[in-house]
């Protein structure tokens, strides 16, 4: 059974999921409409996996005894700057959902909640890659500039899946 404590923090986490795939989904018709059909396409793909981490909040909330709320969002910005803002802005964006995600263990521990532990556990390695690949790509895009031929490639890269995890 959750705890009312712990109940909140996920649920706090249901709704930054699902921000998170409003974002990325956003990001994702920008670079669509830019002419990065690959990026549009890596973003998609992320922006879904983002709702399947709402999901599997959400269910774990349900089948521990809890009754998890749908969140309303906001829209998305609809610009961006660049290539590289765009994955500045995941990192950032995925930072603070780590902050947040350690913020819940913190509590699972006062509380001794071990299956919420537990189960927070996967977000953490999920964090840990997704941080990664999103610095490993602003690495990549810092090394191509304003190379036109070089980011023709990176966008195939991505469109193929390589970078994608
Ligand atoms: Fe579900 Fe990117 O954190």
């Amino acid at each position: 059974m959750l705890s009312k404590t712990i109940e909140e923090k996920l649920q706090s986490q249901i709704h930054k999921e699902a921000s998170s795939s409003q974002l990325y989904l956003a990001m994702a018709c920008w670079a669509d409409v830019k002419g990065f059909p690959g990026v549009a396409n890596f973003l998609y793909t992320h922006s879904d996996e983002e709702r399947e981490h709402m999901l599997k909040l959400i269910k774990f909330v349900n089948e521990r005894g809890g009754h998890a709320t749908v969140p309303s969002l906001e829209s998305p910005a609809k610009n961006f700057d660049s290539l590289a803002s765009v994955f500045k802005s995941i990192l950032e964006h995925e930072i603070l959902v780590t902050e947040s995600i350690n913020d819940i263990i913190t509590d699972c521990l006062k509380e001794n909640d071990h299956t919420t532990n537990n189960f927070m556990q996967w977000y953490i390695s999920e964090q840990m890659e997704e941080e990664s690949l999103a610095r490993s790509i602003i690495d990549k895009l810092e090394m191509i500039g304003s190379d036109t031929s070089s980011l023709y490639l990176f966008d195939k890269e991505l469109a193929t899946g390589h970078e994608a995890h």
